[in-house]
């Protein structure tokens, strides 16, 4: 694929959810097939992209990975807008940030277009056989409740259900 091949489609996606969770993580893996340890807390937001085909169509998908601390919330509030889809990620280790989760709904709710679709993500699958505060069963009910579009495990480290996740929105 050359890289000057004008995509036949754009879609814009938003990744959410509570700091430290690895939404910068999951797009890095995403878009470079690369892991960090470091967490390095994202400023405000930060932009990725990928093409990927699908149905031999060229996609492009542009990605807006938001700060999840509480004192960037008014910059990050303005990405929602126009955003075919969301991420929304908590950590499967880390109950509160599961907790967390009703707040970023309405957040959604308030900026985002109505017809959005939200996809549950439950990161740090690799330290789920250790340290597992969320049930499988406990997301999948809330996804269900909430109506989401969408509702998987993965892990930003090793890359299980990363590319999954992205391409089947
Ligand atoms: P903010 O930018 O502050 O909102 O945080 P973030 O959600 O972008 O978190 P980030 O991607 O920076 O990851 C936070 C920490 O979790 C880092 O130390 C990562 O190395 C680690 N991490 C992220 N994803 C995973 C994963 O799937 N497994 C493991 N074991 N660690 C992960
Ligand atoms: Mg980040």
């Amino acid at each position: 694929m050359s890289s000057e091949q004008q995509p036949d489609a754009l879609f814009k996606l938003l990744i959410i959810g509570d700091s430290g969770v690895g939404k910068s993580c999951f797009l890095l893996q995403f878009t470079e097939g690369d892991f960090k340890e470091d967490h390095n807390v994202t400023i405000g937001v930060e932009y990725g992209a990928k093409s990927v085909k699908v149905d031999n169509k060229l996609v492009k998908l542009q990605i807006w990975d938001t700060a999840g601390q509480e004192s960037f919330r008014a910059i990050t509030r303005s990405f929602y807008r126009n955003a075919h889809a969301v991420i929304l990620m908590y950590d499967l280790t880390r109950e509160e940030s599961f907790e967390s989760l009703d707040d970023w709904l309405r957040e959604i709710k308030q900026n985002s277009d109505p017809d959005v679709a939200v996809y549950l993500v439950g990161n740090m699958l690799d330290l789920a056989d250790e340290e597992r505060e969320v049930q499988t069963d406990s997301a999948r009910k809330f996804s269900e409740e909430h109506q989401l579009d969408g509702f998987t495990e993965a892990s930003a480290k090793t890359s299980e259900n990363v590319t999954d996740v992205s391409v089947a929105t």
